[in-house]
């Protein structure tokens, strides 16, 4: 295993070893049972043709999978269909179009918006007919940096509808990292807002878009939701506000049939270079997997279900769990703007009483935090409606995972630890909530119809007990497809550690029963409260400041956000001795380049980095500088003293991340 993976250094408390097994209620009435996996085992493919038949298809496949030019797949092959007609019109046509789509509750209390089926089938086709008339066609891409409002799902299913690919930009990325997807995708069409409420205050938006337009000199259109109603800079030849363009288009749009393999989407992640990575998922395999998951793993009843996932639609969680696969399912949603502590620390649990929530997703990092401000809030809403609880995002360390269950879940509620990325599109590992019994920090096993193995350097098994590299051995249908406009990178991170295997870059480990244990990646990819950084992409944007020589990015262990960035620097010569001042300078930068999320917790300004005799950067010895342990063998490196002469030259700042 490389020095980047870690063992589960959170508080664990002993209670790794506790085991629930499912509610009888739940068990009896699941809706995917222990014989999916054997069903499944035996001809994944005809499982798989299963689940896709949930689904509704302009023209059936001819063939389930094409896998004769691995590793580029082709799902549900000559199958057309439309992933807006399967996440909306066919629940009106079916009579449930008066069932809410979306409670959606915007920060500010009581901003309550109720959208059904029959109104988001109003919606979006406005939606699609505008697009057309702003020039958007099949195949076109249209960027869309929005927060977290109807519009953004409206948006995102309008260029569903007419075939256009969209790519999300998060509202927490910068200016910088817009124009680097707008112009790799070549997108004439952007969708923004003016902003959106966080922290108790409209925070801007548009902003950012415009600062991006310099550099962006095809985008045509800029369309504006108004939010916040705050003032915004206005150039009458690109900038359109959606409530013109939009709200007088007609609610007809007769969707057309699509290619399955059309794209869908390409979601930009960070890989373990510097450039992000372009994933790109098409139309049948993605909405089958990412619907059958949602309904098989927190057991939809879409009739008297209410789901909520708390992630933001600017990542994937948000995409395959809050747009395609609830709506794909019919499901009634709860989608929430703002932060959990706005306007007061129990704001998440009483949007859950409000609206009797029986599932709810969310992340490690956010359970962590409530941990911290204590069970007394919570305990004082009604949660009994809440039947499943999910994680995802990152390795739940067993104490959260307890008072998850405990506090929140009543100790009635499995909790589903599911693990999956940007690239497999939906969920791969996870408990089923009926079947699988949980182990507090543990996903347990590949779902039905997808294979995974935890394998050594040479790419054989490791017996239970025994860690080791999580891959994937058999395609599954929401797999990424490539790397947009880069089939060699895709290739080359993937598929060829293991030929003929998927390379997750996660290490995991199998306990005694055979139950799996994700440990965290063995890349220079980092974690930061679940969301993905490339240690590599932060080294750049330090480097690319002025007054910084060198750089080197270390994600350290964090007892609230899973990991933190923490980075190390040379400064040049004319830059003096740093100071807090540099120090503040460089995080500021940071954020300017990347995002907020990307800002160092932590920049410490050293004389030198430890470096192998091959130039490597040692990151494993900066990682215990900066969790303060000690350093272990040094012997590798150039110069022995180096550590001593970083630790006694060291200048730095701990800031807390707001
Ligand atoms: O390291 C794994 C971690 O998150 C990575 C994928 O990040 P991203 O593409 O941003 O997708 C996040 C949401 C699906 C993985 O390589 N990860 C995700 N879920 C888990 C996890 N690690 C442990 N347990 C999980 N349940």
């Amino acid at each position: 295993m490389s020095d980047q993976s870690s063992e589960q250094t959170l508080s664990n408390l002993g209670h790794e070893d506790r085991r629930f097994e499912p509610p009888e209620d739940l068990a009896r009435d699941a809706n995917v049972k222990e014989e999916a996996y054997e069903r499944a085992a035996k001809d994944r493919l005809a499982f798989w043709e299963e689940a896709a038949e949930r689904l509704t298809w302009g023209k059936r496949w001819d063939t389930v999978l094409d896998w004769d030019d691995p590793p580029f797949a082709k799902w549900y092959v000559g199958g057309t269909l439309n992933a807006a007609y399967n996440c909306i019109d066919r629940h009106v046509e079916a009579g449930t179009g008066d069932r809410v789509a979306i409670h959606w509750v915007g920060e500010p209390e009581d901003d309550r918006r109720t959208i059904t089926y029959a109104d988001l089938k109003d919606e979006v086709s406005k939606a699609a007919n505008a697009l057309i008339e702003l020039g958007v066609g099949k195949g076109d891409p249209v960027a869309i940096y929005l927060p977290m409002i109807p519009e953004t799902v409206i948006s995102m299913l309008a260029c569903a509808r007419i075939g256009a690919v969209h790519t999300v930009v998060f509202g927490g990325f910068s200016s910088d990292a817009l124009v680097t997807r707008i112009n790799e995708l070549d997108a004439r069409v952007v969708i923004t807002s003016d902003g959106g409420y966080r922290r108790g205050a409209p925070s801007a938006l548009k902003p950012a878009v415009d600062e991006a337009m310099a550099k962006c000199p095809d985008v045509r259109t800029v369309l504006v939701v108004r939010r916040t109603g705050q003032d915004v800079d206005w150039n009458d030849d690109r900038d359109r506000w959606w409530h013109d363009v939009v709200d007088g288009q007609s609610t007809e749009h007769e969707p057309e049939q699509f290619d399955s393999e059309h794209p869908l989407y390409v979601m930009y992640t960070s890989g373990s270079t510097g450039k992000p990575k372009g994933i790109l998922h098409t139309t049948g395999g993605y909405l089958a997997q990412s619907a059958w998951s949602h309904w098989a793993v927190f057991d939809l009843k879409p009739e008297t279900d209410v789901y909520w996932c708390s992630a933001d639609i600017g990542w994937v969680t948000g995409h395959s769990y809050i747009v395609y696969g609830p709506l794909a399912n019919g499901a009634t949603s709860v989608m929430y703007e703002g932060t959990p502590d706005t306007p007061h620390k129990g704001r998440w649990w009483e949007i859950i009483q409000e609206f009797k929530v029986s599932l709810f997703y969310t992340a490690p990092t956010a359970i962590r935090t409530c941990m911290k401000w204590g069970k007394e809030i919570p305990a004082e809403f009604d949660l009994s409606s809440l039947r499943i609880l999910g994680s995802v995002g990152e390795p739940i360390n067993p104490e959260a995972y307890i008072w998850y269950r405990e506090n929140i879940g009543g100790n009635r509620t499995p909790v589903v630890d599911t693990w999956w990325q940007t690239e497999t599109g939906a969920m791969m590992i996870s408990p089923l909530p009926g079947v699988t019994a949980g182990k507090p920090g543990s996903a347990m096993r590949a779902l039905p119809g997808i294979s995974a193995l935890v394998v050594d350097e040479q790419g054989e098994e490791v017996p239970d007990g025994s860690g080791g590299y999580l891959v994937l051995t058999e395609p599954w249908p929401a797999m990424l497809r490539t790397l947009w406009g880069d089939d060699e990178r895709f290739k080359d991170t993937y598929w060829s550690r293991y030929p003929g295997w998927y390379f997750a870059g996660d290490g995991a480990k199998k306990d005694e029963d055979g139950d799996l244990w994700l440990l965290g990646r063995v890349d220079d990819v980092m974690n930061v409260s679940g969301h993905r950084l490339s240690t590599t992409e932060i080294e750049s944007a330090l480097i690319s400041h002025p007054k910084v020589a060198e750089s080197a990015v270390v994600g350290a262990t964090d007892d609230t956000t899973g990991q933190a960035v923490v980075a190390f620097v040379i400064l040049r010569e004319e830059a003096g001795d740093g100071g807090q001042e540099i120090v503040e300078e460089l995080r500021t930068h940071v954020a300017k380049e990347i995002g907020k999320i990307a800002r160092p917790r932590q920049i410490m300004v050293v004389p030198e980095l430890p470096k192998t005799r091959s130039g490597k950067i040692m990151r494993r010895l900066l990682r215990d500088v900066a969790e303060n342990r000690d350093m272990g063998d040094v012997t590798t490196l150039t110069d022995s003293t180096v550590m001593d002469k970083i630790k006694t030259g060291m200048s730095g700042s701990k800031t807390d991340d707001e």
